[in-house]
């Protein structure tokens, strides 16, 4: 039994779905990247899972980097306040840029590293999040690859955190109110 469940109030992706989803991103950048060798740039740490599964679903030659950023501090709501934490190691300029991001709420998050990795002059970028929420969008913003789309709730699990735990749950869920306010 995993000492965690119990905080949780719905699972809402399991191990199995996750791992179905991400198979058919793999394919699809396998077939839209075909004799191209991206780089790809997980931003932790919440992607950091989703990042590990999703290179093993691509059979191209690529490189992996990653970048942090801080947004929420421990707080459930976002600042849209970026910092970058760790910067991109690899030249980006002339290359084959995927962002990979756990999941998408305000949009102010993606926006600003998608701006900022453009001024490293990249041949292309594309946008590959794990899940989305449309209706918490701040900004118009778009991606080229999502995993699932979900509510307006708090949710944890594969990666994603409540001040820095639940990253573990190999799940995706719903964090019980009570365990944040
Ligand atoms: P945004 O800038 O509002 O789009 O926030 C994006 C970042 O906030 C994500 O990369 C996550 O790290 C975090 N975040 C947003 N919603 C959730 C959630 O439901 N659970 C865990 N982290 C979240
Ligand atoms: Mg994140």
């Amino acid at each position: 039994m995993n000492l965690m469940n119990c905080d949780i109030s719905a699972v809402l992706f399991d191990e199995r779905r996750i791992q179905t989803r991400i198979r058919e991103i793999g394919q699809q950048i396998n077939s839209d990247y075909d004799g191209k060798v991206p780089v790809v740039v997980g931003v932790l740490k919440g992607g950091f899972l989703f990042l590990g599964d999703l290179v093993r679903a691509i059979t191209l030659p690529m490189e992996i980097d990653f970048l942090a950023i801080s947004s929420y501090g421990a707080g459930t709501s976002s600042s849209g306040v970026v910092k970058i934490r760790k910067d991109i190691d690899i030249d980006l300029t002339d290359r084959d840029v995927i962002i990979v991001e756990d999941i998408v709420d305000s949009g102010l998050s993606l926006q600003y590293i998608k701006d900022y990795v453009w001024k490293h002059k990249p041949a292309s970028l594309r946008t590959c999040v794990l899940l989305d929420k449309p209706e918490a969008h701040k900004i118009e913003i778009s991606f080229d690859y999502v995993g699932f789309e979900v509510g307006n709730e708090f949710v944890v699990g594969y990666g994603l955190d409540y001040a820095e735990r639940y990253r573990n749950l190999p799940y995706i869920g719903i964090l019980k109110e009570e365990c944040y306010t």
